[in-house]
């Protein structure tokens, strides 16, 4: 029978650390499907057809790795897949009570299902895409944290929304209004005037 396992995450962007547990992942089992969590209420940085693309730019050299997306329990879009275990990283200590809970109560929800945790290599042990978010949007290096084309796709969203938010600053100035983030900060700063 083929061992055949999903790796589930946000990958909000993928990252160098998530490549090298597909290439892990990817020798272990028979056939391993990179799953993009579809949720609206986490409100990514991507969308989640970018965040596939990214990554099946990235694992297109993987024979036995496919990309694609799910919205649900992870258990239920497992069992849809016909995967029998579910394949998460763990980086640090800080990542296992969160990951254990998360392995137990999925195997509360689906016993049959197997959680299989594998460590990052090493230099990857500090790296997350919250992180890598963070580092681009205040204008640090991110080429080394990420592959090629995710920094090229960061560099074009920051980009982009730089120029939306001048573009936006410039048509309130135009219209003698403030714009909508300077207004925020004029209200922290202004002194209130006292109800009367
Ligand atoms: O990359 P992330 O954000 O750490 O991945 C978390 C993910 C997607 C694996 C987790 O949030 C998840 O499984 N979400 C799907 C909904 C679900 O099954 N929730 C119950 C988990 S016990």
């Amino acid at each position: 029978m083929k061992r055949k396992a999903i790796y589930p995450g946000s990958f909000d962007p993928p990252t160098n650390g998530h490549l090298d547990l597909i290439e892990r992942g990817s020798k272990i089992f028979d056939e391993l499907v990179v799953g993009v969590l579809s949720n609206p209420e986490k409100d990514p940085l991507f969308s989640v057809a970018d965040r596939r693309k990214m990554l099946e730019a990235m694992t297109a050299d993987f024979d036995n790795v496919t990309v694609d997306t799910f919205d649900g329990l992870t258990v239920d879009y497992a069992l849809r897949v016909g995967a029998s275990a579910v394949l998460r990283g763990i980086r640090a200590i800080s990542d296992y009570e969160y990951e254990l809970q998360m392995a137990l109560m999925n195997r509360k929800l689906q016993p049959g299902l197997e959680t299989v945790f594998m460590m990052p290599a090493e230099k990857y042990s500090y790296l997350s895409s919250r992180l890598v978010r963070e580092i681009a949007q205040l204008g640090g290096a991110i080429d080394c944290l990420v592959p090629p084309l995710v920094a090229q796709k960061l560099r074009e969203k920051l980009d982009v929304a730089h120029k939306f938010a001048n573009a936006e600053a410039r048509e309130h100035e135009a219209s003698g209004q403030v714009a909508p983030e300077r207004l925020t900060q004029e209200r922290k700063t202004k002194p209130r005037r006292k109800k009367s």
